[in-house]
């Protein structure tokens, strides 16, 4: 099967019948191919978090409806229960939901729960803390004892060690420093390329979007107002600044040489991008 995850004319309206109903979600429809790593990027209350809720049933749209492997998640209990594994959701700011003495035990939760066999529990365990960066003597640390940063990776090992087959992650990088951020980063990279995963994560940065995704999915008051490669969303950049959202800093310098008649396009968002197009612009290649 190509696609993973469809989305269907997805809306989803919180409080329906009351003076508080809002919709968040408006009508949304998508595709995600296996293996592939998307960003989905948008102003706050833009549905960001209500959409992916939507991926592993923990939310019933109002309207529409999500495939997983073709099927339709509200199939069935069977269904639902097939989506909860297939498709593992780390929220906002992780951390706070760990809750067992050790920080083994919270990895080995998620699994737990799966029905698997000690040993494969203990395998997963051992393997995701690894991409983590979590080592040996941490796992019989209560997790309390660990900074924020270290928790983070607990957090990401327990959904790690459940194998989905989709990640979603709603900004796995928020509230990190840089090198936290660059870890958190480099260990999804990891775990996305030893299992193959399909990896969608919800980021306010377009620099990271930029540079992590192959596909970036901008939304705007419960809609996808772009969808494409990096290349493409970014040539609409006068766009996504006009409705209020950034791009990365190489292509505003990308726009200004336009403005001043250079002969470029704006399809550029990484430093090595820009420097080629620079060199040729100069005839240096
Ligand atoms: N449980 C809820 N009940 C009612 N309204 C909600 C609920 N959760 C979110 N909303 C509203 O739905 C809209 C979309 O919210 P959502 O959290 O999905 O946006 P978001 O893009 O994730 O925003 P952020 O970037 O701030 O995380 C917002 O107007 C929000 O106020
Ligand atoms: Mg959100």
């Amino acid at each position: 099967m190509e696609n993973i995850l469809v989305v269907e004319n997805l809306s989803h309206i919180y409080s329906a019948g009351t003076p508080f109903e809002k919709k968040a979600v408006d009508g949304v429809s998508l595709s995600v191919r296996r293996g592939e790593i998307a960003a989905l990027i948008g102003h706050t209350g833009s549905g960001k978090s209500t959409l992916i809720q939507h991926f592993n049933g923990l939310l019933r749209p109002s309207e529409g409806r999500v495939l997983i492997n073709g099927e339709d998640i509200f199939e069935s209990k069977d269904t639902v229960r097939a989506a909860r594994f297939a498709v593992g959701l780390v929220f906002q700011y992780p951390e706070y939901q760990l809750f067992e003495e050790t920080v083994y035990k919270d990895i080995a939760f998620g699994p737990g729960n799966m029905g698997l066999d000690s040993a494969e529990i203990d395998r997963r365990v051992r393997e995701s803390a690894q991409i983590a960066g979590i080592a040996e003597d941490v796992l019989e640390k209560s997790p309390f004892e660990l900074s924020g940063g270290q928790k983070r990776r607990v957090a990401l090992a327990g959904i790690f060690a459940m194998e989905p087959e989709v990640l979603v992650l709603d900004e796995p990088m928020a509230g990190l420093d840089p090198a936290g951020r660059e870890d958190v980063f480099r260990f999804i990279k990891e775990y996305k390329e030893r299992h193959g995963t399909t990896v969608i994560f919800v980021t306010h940065s377009m620099e990271d979007a930029a540079r992590m995704a192959e596909r970036l999915i901008v939304m705007r008051g419960g809609s996808v107002m772009l969808d494409g490669t990096p290349a493409e969303v970014f040539a609409h950049a006068e766009e996504l600044i006009a409705s209020g959202l950034d791009v990365p800093q190489v292509t505003r310098v990308f726009m200004r040489l336009r403005e001043l008649g250079a002969p470029v396009d704006t399809a550029v968002y990484t430093v090595p991008q820009a420097a080629e197009l620079l060199l040729r612009l100069k005839g240096v290649r």
